[in-house]
């Protein structure tokens, strides 16, 4: 089959499941916080009460979408099975699965474009995807370990644990993989722990709690137990693994150098967030926790600010042989302008591989991120964003493909600081 009809197959494959991922992902998200609410919101009803003597624990009212409701929550179980249970798993799962698909549609079918970076570590096709499932393989069986070993006693040194090893795995992702691909995967091994802990977990263990019931023994609490301390880790994963499904849309995050350390800033910040809404449904107001998330971020984004680059006249490879002969006059004649004519030979040779209505680039059917940079038009309208890719964050061209050269960047640095004409 022709190679272009292929990708564009990818370009919808990936729109649907990524679709569907966004959809499964909310109908989880959602109702995990939805319970977490639930679970800090209800108040225990009077001592000597009915509900207190059927074994209800906590209640609330709401209404919703026109109607009342008024959840019930039995500290260990009602005195009868009900006869229809709702379970809530499926929604982890198709997210899981959906994730899963789209790490194979955008990176590993494209690994040498999306996941390696030569300048990173030069890794080949299988090395990079090898890497990419070792992290979801090593990540849950490190989580699970530690989760079940004595820290697992201990909540907030476990807590910790846990972030320096995820901060740890974002240090080696990112000095294995694309800033990008580094991220997501980082993502996607939190995401495999949530979805690990729903169906290693919390599952079976509500499994044992009904067939403990079914028979009219009273279930082990142990199992409880557990089930809520994987689901208290989940609810703290929600913030930070959220942004970094997102992250792929903002460079200046994943491209920095020392991407790993924003990434861990902004996990924690997430977490810290994240901690406010648990205290805070619960009935008490911290101020300091989403304060300090705040400020983090804000500290973030002062850090990885891109400073005013000081337009440098382009050197050549041929003005650098001329001047070291002491002829400076003609290095300065013989550096190209930095005139739209130039610029777009530049642009032509080093970007319209993809950025062009019909790429010739292997794996991408239309242009990416909807950038047509072909005509000279095309390309003073794009001006502001071509600075920030090719130049400021040097993000563009995508791992360097067609390997542009510094002094190219810093020609279109000149060219965009005399006004992109
Ligand atoms: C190998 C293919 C490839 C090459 C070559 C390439 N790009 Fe891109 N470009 C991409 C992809 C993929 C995206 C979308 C990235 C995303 O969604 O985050 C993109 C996105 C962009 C964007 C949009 C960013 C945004 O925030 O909307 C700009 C601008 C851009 N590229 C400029 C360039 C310039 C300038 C060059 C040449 C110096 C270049 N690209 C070369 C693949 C390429």
């Amino acid at each position: 089959m022709d190679a272009l009809l292929v990708s564009y197959g990818v370009e919808w494959l990936n729109l649907l499941v990524r679709w569907l991922h966004l959809i499964t992902g909310i109908a989880w998200i959602g109702a995990s916080f939805y319970f977490v609410w639930l679970d800090n919101s209800i108040r225990p009803p009077k001592p000597g009460s009915d509900l207190a003597k059927r074994g209800v624990s906590g209640e609330l009212w709401a209404v919703h979408g026109g109607g009342f409701y008024n959840p019930q929550k039995y500290l260990v179980a009602p005195a009868e099975l009900p006869e229809e249970l709702h379970w809530f798993k499926w929604e982890a799962y198709a997210t899981w699965l959906t994730g899963f698909a789209m790490l194979f549609i955008v990176y590993y079918f494209n690994a040498s474009a999306m996941m390696i970076n030569k300048d990173v570590a030069d890794l080949n096709t299988w090395q990079a995807i090898g890497v990419g499932l070792g992290t979801l393989v090593v990540g849950w069986t490190v989580y699970d370990v530690l989760c079940r070993s004595p820290l697992g006693k201990r909540e907030g040194l476990l807590g910790i644990v846990m972030y320096l090893f995820i901060v740890a795995a974002a240090y080696v992702l990112t000095h294995l993989l694309s800033g990008r691909a580094a991220y997501i995967h980082v993502g996607a091994m939190i995401g495999t722990m949530m979805v690990g802990n729903v169906l290693m977990v919390i599952i079976p263990g509500q499994r044992k709690l009904v067939e403990a019931m079914r028979v009219g023994k009273s279930p082990d609490p142990i199992y409880g137990k557990k089930a809520k301390q994987r689901s208290v880790h989940n609810n703290y994963f929600t913030l930070p693994v959220l942004f970094i499904m997102i992250s792929n849309h903002y460079g200046m995050t994943y491209n920095h150098p020392y991407s790993w350390l924003v990434l861990a800033a902004i996990i924690a910040a997430g977490a810290l967030i994240r901690h406010f809404f648990n205290l805070r449904h619960a009935g008490r107001v911290s101020l300091g926790y989403p304060i300090a998330g705040v400020a983090l971020l804000m500290a973030v984004a002062i850090a990885i600010a891109p400073r005013p680059i000081q337009p440098v006249a382009p050197v050549t490879p041929v003005a650098k042989a001329d001047s070291a002969a002491g002829t400076t006059a003609a290095a300065t004649a013989a550096a190209p302008a930095a005139d739209i004519a130039h610029i777009q030979e530049i642009i032509s040779q080093r970007c319209a591989s993809c950025h062009s209505a019909q790429p010739t680039q292997p794996g991408f059917a239309t242009a990416p991120a909807g950038m047509i940079l072909q005509t000279s038009d095309q390309i003073r309208q794009h001006a502001d964003k071509i600075y920030q890719q090719a130049v400021q964050l040097k993000a563009m061209p995508l791992a360097n493909m067609t390997h542009i050269t510094d002094e190219e960047r810093a020609l279109i640095g000149t060219w965009y600081a005399a006004g992109a004409k």
